[in-house]
Formats: C-alpha cells, structure tokens, sequence
C-alpha cells in the first residue's frame, strides 16, 4: 500500500453524534480513510442511515441518550476496544445572559460538557482505549476564540472542554494518549434550526456567510479532514491544542 501518515487503516474509532451533521461527515470520511467505527447516536433511523454511508465493513451502530448516566455506561459496555474518539454529540443554546436560568445551564452542560468528559473517563477505567489513543472533542470557535451575542451558555460549555483537555493531555502522555479539541465556524447543519435562530438563507448570506475571510462557510468535512489528522499516526506530536478551522473567521 502507498505510504500515508493520515490513514486510519487498523484504527478503530468511535463517534458520538453520527447520526447527523459534523457527526456524520466525520463518521463517513473516517471509513473512507480505512477506519473500523463505531458509531453512536440518539435516533435509531438516521443512525442506520449513516450506517449505510459507510465504506468498508465491521462497523457498529450503538444507540444512546448521552444526557442519561446509566445510557453513557451502556456506551461504554457495548464499546469495543477503540484506538480513538470523536466526541461530536452538542446541543446549541439561544439565550441571552439574563434569562440563563439552571434548567438551561443544566440540560446544555449536560450534554456538551459532562457527557462528552464522563464517557472518556468511562472508557479509560473500563480499558476500552487502546495505548497511543487520540482523543477529540468537537468545540466550537465560540467560547474558546470569541463570542457571540446570546451564545453564552454554549460557549460556557465549549470553553470547559478546552480547558479540560490541557490537564487530560498531560495526564494521558504517560500512556501516549493525546487528547484535542477542534473548533469549528459555522457549518451549516442542523443545529441551526435547533438554536432557535430563524434565519433564511438569504439572511444567513447576508450576516453570517459573508464575514469569512475564504467567502464560504464550513463543511461537515472540513472538519472530518481535521478529526483524520488528529486521529491518524501524522499528528502523533500534538497534544492538548484547540484546532480552530474557521475559514479565517476570526482574524476579522
Ligand atoms: N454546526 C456548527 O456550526 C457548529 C459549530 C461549532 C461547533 N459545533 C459542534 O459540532 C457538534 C456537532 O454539531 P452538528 O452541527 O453536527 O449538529 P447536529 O447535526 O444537530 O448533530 C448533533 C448530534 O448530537 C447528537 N445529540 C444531541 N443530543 C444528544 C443526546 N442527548 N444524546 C446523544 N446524542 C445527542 C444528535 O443525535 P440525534 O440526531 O440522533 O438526536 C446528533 O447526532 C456539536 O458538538 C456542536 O456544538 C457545530
């Protein structure tokens, strides 16, 4: 076989949040690249369907509520013993400061922050990550470049995963384990009409996609090429950085 540093031939790699969006692209372009996955997502039938998207065979599907403890340790028990994680299962939040409330802080902290932190320390005490393992959390450029006007309690979220993984990267060295977030602009998915943002197209050309830099918004697989980089053996030197991938977003 031609020789690539980026290939992910032998690596089994997990992701949460394929059923949709980043998740998915991530999920796709790694089978592309040779990786064995295990995918995870809450519905059941768009899970199958990126099932279906995948190359190659030996994947897995696992269905799981990450924002129930009980559905992470299943996550974890129905896992195999994995060479890396994606961690792309987020929810947004439109809400400006004043009306932040505990519910809210509650069930966004939930799933951005405890989930995603709690199945990487699952899986560590069960052993289900293999020495030399790379571990990704999708962040966002929001909360840890910038912020944005009624995103603060997402962007609480996404600025505690990226101080998580300083300390998590200079513990897991020891076992060669490196642990990285990447931060994303905007990628048009669904998560955008969750975040109770109505826009048109038009008005997100008009205020949104206009003020990148390279005159385009994000795709699932810019950030899947991303996620190859930090899972494959070519990025086996980077450990505890924030990867923002942002079409030059925030030199503006
Ligand atoms: N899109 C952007 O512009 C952007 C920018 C920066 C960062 N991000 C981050 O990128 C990640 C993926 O976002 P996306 O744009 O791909 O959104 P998406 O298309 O809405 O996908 C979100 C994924 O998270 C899963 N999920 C949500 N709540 C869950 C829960 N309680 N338990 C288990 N899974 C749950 C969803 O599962 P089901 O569909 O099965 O319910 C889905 O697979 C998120 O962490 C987001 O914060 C996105």
């Amino acid at each position: 076989m031609e020789y690539n540093p980026f290939s992910l031939e032998g690596k089994t790699i997990l992701v949460t949040g394929a059923s949709s969006g980043i998740g998915r692209g991530i999920a796709v372009e790694c089978s592309k690249m040779g990786a064995k996955l295990v995918i995870h997502g809450r519905d059941l039938g768009r899970l199958e369907k990126t099932l279906s998207m995948l190359a190659g065979d030996g994947h897995k599907a696992i269905q799981a509520d990450l924002s129930k403890q009980e559905e992470i340790d299943r996550l974890v028990e129905q896992s195999p013993t994995i060479n890396g994680i994606v961690h792309s299962a987020g929810i947004p939040k439109i809400c400006a400061v004043k009306y932040i409330d505990r519910t809210l802080l509650e069930e966004i902290v939930n799933v951005n922050e405890l989930a995603p932190i709690l199945l990487t320390t699952g899986l560590l005490k069960k052993r289900k990550l293999q020495k030399k393992s790379s571990v990704v959390f999708v962040a966002s450029m929001s909360g840890v470049f910038i912020g944005n006007i009624g995103e603060a309690s997402y962007a609480a979220t996404k600025g505690a995963i990226a101080g998580f993984i300083k300390s998590a990267a200079l513990e897991l060295a020891a076992q060669g384990t490196r642990v990285n977030t990447i931060c994303p602009g905007l990628v048009p998915t669904s998560i955008l009409s969750l975040s109770n943002e109505v826009f048109t197209e038009e008005q997100l050309k008009d205020t949104m996609y206009g003020r990148y830099p390279l005159k385009r918004v994000g795709t699932p697989e810019d950030i899947a090429n991303a996620s190859i980089y930090l899972l494959s053996d070519g990025s086996s030197w980077v450990t505890g950085i924030n990867l923002l991938i942002d079409g030059g977003y925030c030199l503006t």
